[in-house]
């Protein structure tokens, strides 16, 4: 399948639990799409809400259970259906080859940033990833990164927490500045809370590195109509979610 327009139902093939509140989905449905793009997953007289695409061949969701909608995905298992419009909005745009590319993931952001990593990695010169979270038991798939850093010596995975439970005490972009400062950075690509990402921008625009920021907001029809998912002037569904900042 390369677009679904009209919500199609999925079944449910396979569920990990990834941390005390958040699961991976893999569905019975492919799309063809870019890491960073979304979809919107409805549940029939209920209501429909964005995603991020970890994987697109089988479409895969990770979802975190912080209010209504997704605490109902949670109570879903394997045979179950979800339904899927999309895929929506802009993704990551990496450079065809080369580059030293920082990968910058705080909470959830981390769900597209596994499937930008496994992209890149055979044409980027380097690739640091920086996993960030309130505490251990919040972070996400730093196995899977650290698994793709096993198989790549160009992949290097840096995780940081804020009370210090696990890696580098503080914030990603604690962890970030060094590598920005030395000139080791050509691109930063994340995703993440809008504190961390507002963080990003103001490092990149000072260092004069492009960044590439997947920004979130509250979504209704996800192909530009409602005006609900307004940022900046910009209509997040279609411009976005990955809005690109040159800064040079
Ligand atoms: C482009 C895009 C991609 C997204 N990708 C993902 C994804 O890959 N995985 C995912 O889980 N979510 C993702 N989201 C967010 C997801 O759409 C929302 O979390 C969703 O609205 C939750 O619906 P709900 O009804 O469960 O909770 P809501 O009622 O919408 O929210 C419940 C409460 O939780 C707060 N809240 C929302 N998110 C968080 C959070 N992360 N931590 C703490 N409080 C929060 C809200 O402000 C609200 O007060 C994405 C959003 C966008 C726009
Ligand atoms: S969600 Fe309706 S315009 Fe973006």
């Amino acid at each position: 399948m390369v677009q679904m327009h009209l919500p199609t139902a999925a079944p449910i093939v396979a569920i990990t639990q990834d941390n005390y509140r958040t699961r991976t989905l893999t569905l019975d449905a492919r799309l063809h799409a870019q890491p960073g793009q979304f979809i919107m997953a409805w549940l029939p007289r209920f209501d429909e809400k964005p995603f991020s695409l970890v994987a697109a061949d089988p479409v895969t969701l990770m979802i975190t259970a912080v209010g209504p909608f997704t605490r109902l995905v949670h109570e879903l298992t394997v045979g179950d259906r979800l339904w899927l419009r999309g895929p929506f909005g802009q993704g990551f745009v990496p450079p065809a080859s080369g580059g030293r590319l920082a990968l910058v993931g705080g909470g959830y952001g981390v769900a597209p940033l596994l499937w930008l990593a496994r992209r890149q990695q055979p044409t980027a010169a380097r690739i640091d990833v920086f996993v960030g979270a309130r505490t251990a038991a919040d972070l996400l798939y730093v196995e899977h990164f650290a698994a793709l850093a096993e198989a790549s010596s160009s992949i290097h995975v840096h995780v940081t927490t804020e009370d210090g439970s696990r890696g580098q005490p503080g914030r990603v972009t604690d962890a970030l500045a060094p590598r920005v400062a030395a000139g080791e950075v050509d691109g930063i690509y994340a995703c993440g809370p809008h504190g961390m990402l507002a963080a990003l921008s103001a490092l990149g625009a000072a260092a004069g590195i492009p960044c590439q920021l997947s920004w979130e907001a509250y979504m209704r029809c996800g192909i530009g109509i409602c005006g609900a998912c307004e940022h900046e002037g910009k209509v997040l569904c279609l411009d976005g979610p990955v809005l690109k900042r040159t800064n040079l």
